[in-house]
């Protein structure tokens, strides 16, 4: 390995011959969608009329008019409280999010134990802001059951699907060394869990600690209400618990009063230029408001005025860890509480040095743990969580209320704040992070200089079969019948060397799986280099790397290569590429495994934003996958 700061020793720009040129006029406008294929029009009427996929029936009359849930039952009203208070009474399928409200006596420094969950996962009739809707669920209830351990522990998630899909559960974040087949990514690491059937998940949390989530990793089943929050305590928290006395995990999300599976064929349909669907609300601790005269009479919604807003509570004087995480599939949002500043202390599990802020951007999948003072006039304030809508092609007027908020009450009352101001900083109009030079980790960790660099181009076109598809250079991922990691492993056990080739793998197919094999160990530098007009927000598995440079324009210039802060760069597990941005990674592939790298906008990881890493063959090549893992594809 080379002193810090110099080229990397082999710089492979993969697949040049095939990249997607950013021409100028891809660069300009919506009208950027690149066609692959000439006879694109003649090819879409005969997809459309194949598949059925109802061309013309855009979101639009979708949600003002015509019936709504094509695919599922009509919504049977569960019985509400007419006569109590959503804090009195809960709706059955309500989670008491009592449990996210972390109990500080909870001893971080306990030896290491064994700790086991149950998890249903079933379709249910619920209805988080007032309009009911099918959702799929972890134990019945909505939000997810918190997942709390300690860092050393053995972690035993026993999954049962109800649903009549396959489904899997990633927990994110997690590095899961050693057990990559626990990573709980569908048609990677696994096989999904077969309907009907159950899968134990179990693996042991080590090396890290902070706030992490779990989701389904199974097209876009998450979006449809699989998300719970997963925290690891660490002797090592003690440094910044000594700076709060409650901690409190609050989830912010996108919502839609659609199943997933059903807003997929207008997403997908060739003319739609990449218009993904829309939320109509967004949720708060899983909860909010929503105008049901915004639907007509005959909108096909269940809709009441029966829901309410989260509460928080808080004493005077007291200091309050908030650890914010964005489970939503679209929408990134603008979190801030009106008179109260923010200190940011955490990022993607990365404790940072504290820094104030009003406003705190947060992307999908990211974290962020920020600290409140109660230290104004005791009365009550709005938390909000605004919905950035210049992220999205269409605002859903009036659906969408962007504005997102929940109570913040010193008076334990759920008064209407009167004494309520926002802050008077402008809202950020583009999808960005925090820039990354205010977040400085607590605990410094230079990055090391890379051994080999790959870029990649990251752009929509309109494909093959005329479907609205998301590539990596040229591939646009589908997921295997038989999981990467299956074949991976059969493949360095029979010595087949297209399995052990360091750089873009050949042992699969490249039409559909972009997988880069580091077969030892190295350190890899990733550019990724935007050619579409939206953010993504992208998530590494089983790592975190460090954030080396990025912008919301032009291309890295590698004459700055060996000026890079190496020092004590920001490491995260998911970061923001900007609209026509670019970003540079670099993570340490110790890891052995198949690691998806995607972005984590639901709508685009099912469009096929996702590659893969496989890496440490030399640990590989020796795996047995556990029976019960294999046995999935079985099913
Ligand atoms: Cu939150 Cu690929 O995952």
């Amino acid at each position: 390995m080379g002193k810090a700061g110099q080229q990397p020793a082999r710089l492979q720009l993969l697949d040049e011959k095939k990249e997607i040129p950013a021409t100028e006029a891809a660069r300009t406008g919506r009208g950027r969608r690149l066609f692959l294929f000439a006879g694109v029009a003649a090819g879409l009427i005969v997809v459309a009329l194949a598949l059925g996929l109802g061309l013309g029936l855009g979101l639009k009359h979708h949600h003002r008019g015509s019936p709504a849930a094509t695919s599922s039952p009509s919504p049977t009203p569960s019985p509400s409280p007419t006569n109590s208070t959503a804090s009195e009474s809960l709706q059955s399928w309500r989670r008491d999010t009592a449990e996210y409200n972390l109990s500080m006596d909870w001893d971080i420094n306990a030896a290491p134990t064994t700790r086991v969950f149950n998890l249903t996962v079933s379709e249910i009739q619920a209805a988080p802001d007032g309009v009911m809707r099918t959702m799929l669920v972890f134990n019945n209830q909505f939000p997810g059951p918190l997942i709390r351990v300690n860092q050393g522990d053995r972690v035993l998630v026993n999954v049962t699907n109800q649903l009549t899909n396959a489904t899997a559960v990633h927990w994110h974040g997690l590095y899961q060394n050693g057990t990559n087949w626990m990573d709980g990514t569908s048609g990677i690491t696994q096989c999904p869990i077969p309907a009907g059937t159950s899968f134990l998940y179990n693996f042991t949390v080590e090396n890290q600690f902070g706030t992490y989530w779990y989701h389904s990793h199974h097209s876009t089943q998450y979006t449809d209400g699989l998300v719970a929050p997963f925290i690891v305590h660490s002797p090592e928290e003690a440094a910044v618990q000594k700076d709060y006395d409650y901690d409190q995990i609050i989830l912010l999300q996108d919502w839609y009063h659609d199943l997933s599976t059903a807003l997929l064929p207008d997403y997908f349909a060739s003319g739609n230029e990449n218009a993904e669907p829309v939320p109509d609300n967004g949720l708060i601790q899983g909860t909010n408001v929503f105008d049901c005269s915004s639907y007509g009479d005959d909108s096909g919604y269940d809709c009441q005025n029966n829901s309410t807003q989260a509460t928080f509570a808080i004493t005077q004087g007291k200091r309050y860890r908030l650890r914010l995480i964005n489970v939503g599939a679209f929408g990134e949002f603008q979190f801030s509480v009106d008179n109260h500043t923010l200190s940011v202390i955490e990022a993607d599990s990365t404790l940072v040095e504290p820094v104030t802020i009003n406003r705190l951007p947060i992307n999908i999948a990211q974290r962020y743990s920020v600290i409140l003072t109660a230290n104004q006039t005791a009365t009550n304030y709005w938390i909000r969580s605004w919905m950035n809508t210049y992220c999205f092609s269409d605002d859903n007027a009036p659906i969408l209320n962007p504005d997102v908020k929940a109570l913040l009450t010193y008076t334990n009352t759920t008064n209407e704040p009167t004494e309520s101001a926002d802050w008077a900083s402008a809202l950020d109009i583009v999808c960005e992070d925090l820039v990354t030079a205010t977040l400085v980790p607590s605990g410094i960790t230079p990055a090391p200089s890379a051994d080999v660099a790959y870029k990649i181009d990251v752009a929509f076109q309109i494909g093959a079969y005329a479907l609205d598809k998301a590539y990596i250079n040229s591939t646009t991922w589908v997921p295997e019948t038989i999981p990467t990691l299956n074949q991976a492993v059969a493949g360095l056990h029979t010595l087949n060397n297209s399995f052990s080739t360091s750089g873009l793998s050949t042992a699969f197919d490249q039409t559909s799986q972009f997988v880069i094999d580091v077969p030892n160990y190295q350190v890899v530098d990733l550019l990724i280099n935007s050619l579409d007009e939206g953010a993504h927000p992208f998530h590494l598995h089983g790592h975190q790397f460090w954030v080396m440079a990025s912008d919301s324009t032009g291309d890295f210039d590698w004459s700055t290569y060996k000026d890079l802060n190496t020092t004590n760069p920001m490491r995260r597990d998911t970061l923001t590429i900007d609209a026509y941005g670019w970003a540079l990674i670099r993570f340490k592939a110790d890891n052995p495994g198949m690691w998806a790298f995607h972005c984590h906008i639901s709508w685009h990881m099912e469009a096929g934003l996702l590659m893969q890493f496989q890496t440490r063959d030399d640990i590989m090549k020796d795996w047995t996958i556990p029976e019960d893992v294999l046995g999935l594809c079985n099913g």
